[in-house]
Formats: structure tokens, C-alpha cells, sequence
């Protein structure tokens, strides 16, 4: 097993070109990979910049397949502060490969039928080869929050106080929600490759526990040190909390 690599870029706008580097190969290299995509502030930059790779012909929507980490309960495709939507709106050729059934929403309705239906489907897409991460300041990945099992596939989880905290811009003036679904950490080790972005001193924390601290559930991204292919992208203020020269312990 080799550990992460980890590279400290000198700011989040530069990871851009490096993740639409990813999204490249990995067409170059797999007939219609499936790309895993993450949601949330760290990835919108890239996500617009992809929409408009996918609107200039610069990039193919027909040479993959995409889909994504979690869904809050309730939240169908087209309701704003749901994760498709934030998706379809930050890179709109999303919504067209949505109607084409070439981007495979993780079901809102989180029941079990349909959660295993929706793994059965990645499985036949090939699985993921791609598989882009953020982090919560409390460690999580994807929505598996401290103290899930690494055993975990898609599940319904209840959302920690930080991430809704963290998410109550979003969803203001109402409430943000207090569950989702969400793939597991088991599902998300199954990827091939997988990039993991952190920006801002708001991760430094986690991103330390993550690559220096100990295995363990109460940093669930601990466990990326488990998976053979992982980059992790650190703008200078996520990275401040790294002991020098020791990406991983
Ligand atoms: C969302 C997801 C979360 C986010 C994480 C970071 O699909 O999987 O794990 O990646 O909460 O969120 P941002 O990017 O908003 O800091």
C-alpha cells in the first residue's frame, strides 16, 4: 500500500486544471468510466469549469458516466439545496446526461430497495474509476460521519451538528435537513483512484487527523490511507496544520 500524495498547492483555484487533468485521463484510459463527483463549496470551481470544457466540445458528455456521494432525504433532483441540483445548476451539461440516464442520482428517498438498486447500477457502470472527495471540518467523507463502521455501504445517516451548521446557508431561511443518504466508506474505497480537495484553514484540522493521525472512525478519512491511488490537493491554509515532510504517519 502506498500512502496519499499530497500536494500543497498555492491556492484552491490552482487545483482546477489538476482535476480537469483527472477527469481527462481517466476518459483517455477507460471506455465510459463512471466519475464520481462531491458537492459542496470545495468542488464548485470546478465543476463550472467543467460545464463550460463539456459546452465548448473541449470535453465529450458522451464519454462517461457520472454520479455522486449523497442526497439529503426528500430532496428530489430539481429541488434547490439538494446535492443533484447544486450539480446540475454549477455545471449545467449534468442535467442533460440526467434526463439521458447517464448521471446516476443517488436515490432521495434513501430506502433500502432503492439504495441497493442504485449500488447494483455503479456496479454495472463498471463502478467508479474516479472518485472526487471533500472533507467536513469534523473528518467525515462523503456523509459518513465520526463513528461510522468502515464497513459501511450506502446508508441513511443522521447529519452531524457541524455539517448542518455548515450547510445552514444553504438551506436559510429554512432549516437545513437533518438526514441523508450517502454512500459508504466500504463503497468509497472501492474506486479505483480517488482525489481527495481541501481548502481553508477550517480543514487544517481534519486534514491533520486525516493524514497523520490515528486510523480510527472518529476521522473517517483516516481510512483513505487504506486505498493504494489517492491525491489529496491542500490549499497552504488547510495544509498549515502538517508536520513538516510526514504526509502520512
Ligand atoms: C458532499 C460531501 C461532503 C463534502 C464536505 C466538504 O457531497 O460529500 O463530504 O465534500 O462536507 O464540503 P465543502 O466542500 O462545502 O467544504
Amino acid at each position: 500500500m502506498s500512502a496519499p500524495q499530497v500536494h500543497i498547492l498555492p491556492a484552491a483555484a490552482d487545483a482546477v486544471p489538476l482535476l480537469l487533468d483527472e477527469i481527462r485521463r481517466t476518459i483517455a484510459g477507460t471506455r465510459l468510466p463512471l466519475l464520481g463527483f462531491a458537492t459542496g463549496g470545495t468542488y464548485t470551481a470546478m465543476l463550472v469549469a467543467l460545464g463550460a470544457e463539456l459546452a465548448a466540445g473541449r470535453l465529450d458528455p458522451k464519454a462517461f458516466v457520472a454520479t455522486h456521494l449523497d442526497e439529503y432525504l426528500g430532496f428530489a433532483p430539481d429541488r434547490r439545496g439538494g446535492m443533484v441540483h447544486e450539480l446540475c445548476e454549477a455545471c449545467p451539461p449534468l442535467r442533460d446526461m440526467l434526463s439521458r440516464g447517464t448521471f446516476l442520482p443517488v436515490p432521495h428517498d434513501g430506502s433500502d430497495d432503492g439504495l441497493r438498486a442504485h449500488a447494483a447500477r455503479l456496479q454495472r457502470a463498471g463502478g467508479v474509476q474516479l472518485q472526487f472527495l471533500g472533507i467536513g471540518r469534523n473528518g467525515h467523507l462523503a456523509f459518513n460521519e465520526p463513528g461510522t463502521p468502515f464497513e459501511s455501504g450506502f446508508h441513511v445517516t443522521r447529519l452531524a451538528e457541524t455539517t448542518r451548521e455548515d450547510a445552514r446557508r444553504r438551506f436559510a431561511p429554512e432549516e437545513p435537513p437533518h438526514e441523508a443518504a450517502t454512500s459508504g466508506i466500504d463503497t468509497i474505497l472501492q474506486a479505483r483512484r480517488l482525489v481527495l480537495c481541501a481548502f481553508g484553514a477550517n480543514k487544517a484540522a481534519a486534514v491533520r487527523a486525516m493524514l497523520q493521525g490515528p486510523e480510527t472512525t472518529t476521522c473517517p478519512a483516516s481510512v483513505l490511507r487504506r486505498h493504494a491511488e489517492v491525491l489529496v490537493l491542500l490549499d497552504r491554509a488547510a495544509a498549515a496544520g502538517l508536520e513538516a515532510g510526514a504526509a502520512a504517519p
